[in-house]
């Protein structure tokens, strides 16, 4: 297989070559990413010439609305859906927020939703709420030593009161890629909906979320290379049956019923340049047709790849010390190169010595206090997290490697 051109990669990126950002290693990643040049053309563009009400007869309006519906068609069509099952909120925190809202309005009392203690805050509490109206929450609890989720446990919590299942895709502590296709068709044979909760795993590559299964698949632009936007794939079987959330006018377009809030023109615009970059990295690695999902199916693999080479030896290096609790498995393959460490000190007290050594990295509960607590993590101390992706380079996993030596 073709490797992946971390060069052409960091081209594509400003803040390579921002010289304030000189001689410093982005390790939080996973809270959010650089920005690639197609984005930031994209959204300069409709900020200086298209930025009017869309959708109104006059030219500027025009391309204003075409290039929102663009962003719309092209990212569902790599993500293996159809155009109007995606839709753009402000977050994925208040895009599960409103969903929750919806199945509150659709489930009766009595019946049930299974979420786990292995998610960010955003993808549980909102649904947790839900117990308020009368509907049963069950926890699908991670493993106390390992973090992992098996879905044998899930079993035992599926029956036919169960109408929602919510687990992420990845967690942003644990770092393990969960079987989502396992997982959904566990649910569905047991006559349940799945939401799952990509935030994680969407910066390591896009997903087939059409092959993958869930109804729902959550995730956020900020972290996948774009805009400040969540995405969100309602399926439109799920999305149909759902109340309106919008708009009472909005309530037939599948793609505005789930966004109450009035969509960010300019950054809706801007996330087609997310699939500039997946197709231009595309061209530059491999070329020839493909689909897009094919397209962006060939770079996710390229990206994996040169990520779970680099992660090995982080994880190697953290793993033999005897300070250092690695939260998730020890072993790269099946696991995003997002690594939390528990430590004798706060996490965040590192994290200031790592920036001493020109590491930008990060420490606390990351949203994830559920997950933290359950492996007995001390929450005053939280943990270190060091998160990368595919832009990342060997020379600053070494730099990160030498700065771990000196500060833990
Ligand atoms: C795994 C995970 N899920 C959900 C979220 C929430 O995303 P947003 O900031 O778009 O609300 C985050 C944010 O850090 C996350 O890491």
């Amino acid at each position: 297989m073709t490797d992946l051109d971390t060069a052409w990669v960091r081209a594509q990126f400003p803040a390579f070559a921002e010289p304030s950002l000189q001689g410093q290693a982005f390790f939080e990643n996973a809270g959010g990413s650089y920005t690639c040049q197609p984005v930031i053309d994209r959204l300069t563009r409709y900020y200086t010439q298209r930025k009017v009400q869309p959708y109104a007869p006059y030219p500027a309006s025009q391309l204003a609305g075409a290039e929102m519906d663009e962003a719309r068609q092209r990212l569902a069509a790599m993500l293996g859906v159809e155009t109007d099952e995606l839709s753009f909120g402000p977050s994925t925190t208040q895009n599960t927020y409103v969903l929750a809202q919806a199945f509150g309005q659709l489930l009766e009392p009595g019946e049930a939703i299974i979420v786990t203690n292995q998610d960010h805050e955003a993808n549980t509490g909102p649904w947790r709420r839900l117990a308020d109206r009368g509907i049963e929450l069950r926890e699908w609890c991670i493993d106390p030593e390992t973090g992992q989720l098996n879905p044998d446990d899930l079993e035992n919590l599926l029956d036919d009161k169960v109408r929602l299942v919510c687990f992420p895709h990845c967690s942003n502590v644990v770092g393990q890629v969960n079987p989502v296709v396992e997982i959904t068709a566990l649910a569905h044979a047991a006559g349940a909906f799945v939401c799952v909760d990509g935030v994680s795993y969407a910066p390591h590559g896009f997903v087939d979320v059409g092959a993958l299964g869930p109804d729902i698949y959550l995730f956020s632009a900020y972290k996948t290379f774009g805009p400040h936007q969540g995405l969100m794939v309602v399926r439109r079987a799920l999305g149909a049956l759902l109340p309106n959330q919008g708009h009472v006018f909005n309530g037939d377009t599948l793609y505005k019923r789930f966004t109450p809030a009035g969509p960010d023109h300019a950054q809706i615009a801007a996330c087609a340049g997310m699939a500039d970059y997946v197709d231009d990295a595309y061209r530059h690695h491999i070329g020839g047709d493909a689909s897009p999902v094919a397209r962006a199916g060939a770079v996710h693999d390229l990206m994996r790849a040169h990520e779970t080479a680099l992660l090995q030896p982080l994880l190697d290096a953290v793993k033999s010390r005897n300070s250092v609790r690695l939260i998730g498995p020890d072993t790269a393959r099946n696991r995003a190169p997002t690594v939390a460490l528990a430590l004798n000190r706060p996490g965040e007290e590192v994290a200031v010595d790592l920036a001493q050594h020109g590491i930008m990295a990060g420490g606390g509960d990351f949203y994830a206090g559920r997950a933290l607590g359950a492996m007995g993590v001390d929450p005053a101390k939280g943990v270190l997290r060091l998160s990368f992706t595919h832009y990342t380079s060997a020379g600053e996993i070494d730099q990160l490697l030498t700065a771990l030596d000196a500060v833990l």
